[in-house]
């Protein structure tokens, strides 16, 4: 699904191949993006808005001065509202329009009010293109950032042969796929992200938890998501949203966690940034525990959680090329983390304070540290947004 949730803005212009935009619209769906369609006038002689309108389960536009449409979807928010806008097929007459910065109608006016990226697939007689009108309009449109997908060599529908034919729906995706996977420092890698709190049961209604929100985890999973991995996001209970595009797994316990963790391997990276329960009661109750009415002291034993950074630090077979662990601490905060991450055998620790007066333990913020066991650097990260933070991290990930 290499187009997973991306909005393309569809123009498509009056060229006789434009009943091939009709072939991208099912591909770009097929592989998880949606369509968005806007028509010239000239567009309506070659295909039938009802058609593009069914292939894209969409609203097709096509008129600048229609009060309902800009009550509903204003052309400025029809412009921006999109990861990319195409233009496919586009005539000769739309790229002179775009290079001239004309803006006579609906699908002008929004390729000069965008601030998306926007790509065009050229379409026409080759005279045409060969003219040398089209040819100083085409410079000035890649002079103005605008990319490109073919146009090819081939037999035109008006019997002729040469440069001008629109490039296959195939591989105007390709160019889709390829625009937005590019500069994807972990595309066609599987992230592995452990989030939240887990809770250890002492009887059917009690549990030992802790404060972890889950925040960061999560934003680690969205920020995976937007460079490229595949994540799965293994949570313990948590009121966050999950995040779209991304496997999620959900568990209560510390051995829960370790049995998805486990089984979700092979992973290139493992991040775990969950707040394990370090122990679990040693007997759970299958009944409600009383009140005792002779005494007013309760005692619970524990014993520990499997330690799973630890575990999948070490295994024999499949462990991560890159394994990631957090250490929040109150005190002496890298001297810990630098013995944790001997202790454990991980790759990097993220470390973080968490001591009450940072308000970082649910909070929305955070201040890490980033500790390389092999190179033994410390980078230290400023305060941020725990999105922001996520992102930083990913980053440094994606440069190793
Ligand atoms: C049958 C037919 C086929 C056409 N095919 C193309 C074409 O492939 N490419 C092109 O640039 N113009 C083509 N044109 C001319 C355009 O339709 C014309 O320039 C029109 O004004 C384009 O309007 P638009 O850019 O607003 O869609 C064709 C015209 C006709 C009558």
């Amino acid at each position: 699904m290499s187009l997973h949730n991306k909005r393309i803005l569809l123009i498509i212009s009056g060229g006789i191949a434009a009943y091939k935009a009709l072939e991208l619209i099912r591909l770009v769906r097929k592989s998880g993006g949606s369509v968005t369609a806007v028509m010239t006038k000239s567009a309506h002689e070659f295909v039938t808005p009802l058609s593009v309108a069914a292939l894209s389960e969409n609203k097709v536009y096509d008129e600048l001065f229609n009060l309902t449409d800009e009550a509903e979807m204003g052309h400025i928010t029809l412009s921006r509202e999109n990861d990319l806008i195409l233009v496919m097929p586009a005539t000769a007459n739309i790229l002179a329009k775009m290079a001239h910065g004309i803006a006579d109608d609906l699908p002008t006016t929004l390729l000069l009010a965008t601030d998306s990226p926007v790509m065009v697939a050229p379409s026409m007689n080759v005279r045409m293109w060969q003219h040398q009108a089209t040819q100083t309009n085409m410079q000035t449109l890649r002079d103005n950032g605008i990319k490109f997908v073919g146009p090819t060599e081939g037999d035109m529908a008006c019997g002729e042969f040469g440069f001008g034919r629109l490039a296959e729906p195939t591989e105007i995706l390709q160019a889709l796929t390829n625009h937005f996977t590019t500069g994807k420092t972990l595309a066609n890698k599987h992230v592995l992200i452990t989030a939240g709190p887990t809770h250890e049961p002492i009887d059917p209604v009690r549990f030992i938890g802790n404060l972890s929100s889950g925040k960061q985890g999560y934003a680690l999973a969205a920020a995976a998501r937007d460079a490229g991995a595949k994540v799965t996001l293994i949570t313990g209970p948590t009121n966050q949203e999950l995040p779209i595009g991304v496997e999620v797994i959900k568990i209560q316990t510390a051995d829960q966690m370790l049995d998805a963790v486990t089984n979700a391997l092979p992973a290139d990276i493992a991040i775990f940034a969950a707040a394990v329960a370090d122990w679990k009661v040693a007997e759970y109750s299958t009944n409600k525990i009383k009140k005792q009415s002779n005494t007013d002291d309760k005692t619970l034993n524990f014993i520990e959680n499997p330690d799973i950074l630890k575990i999948t630090s070490n295994l024999t077979k499949n462990r991560p090329p890159i394994v990631i662990g957090f250490a929040a601490e109150t005190n002496d905060i890298l001297a810990n983390a630098q013995a944790k991450i001997k202790r454990k055998g991980c790759d990097l620790m993220v470390v973080n304070d968490v001591s009450p007066r940072t308000g970082i333990m649910g909070g929305d913020e955070n201040q890490v540290s980033i500790i390389n066991k092999h190179n033994q650097k410390i980078v230290q990260l400023a305060r941020a947004s725990k999105a922001e933070i996520a992102q930083q991290i990913i980053k440094y990930i994606g440069e190793l």
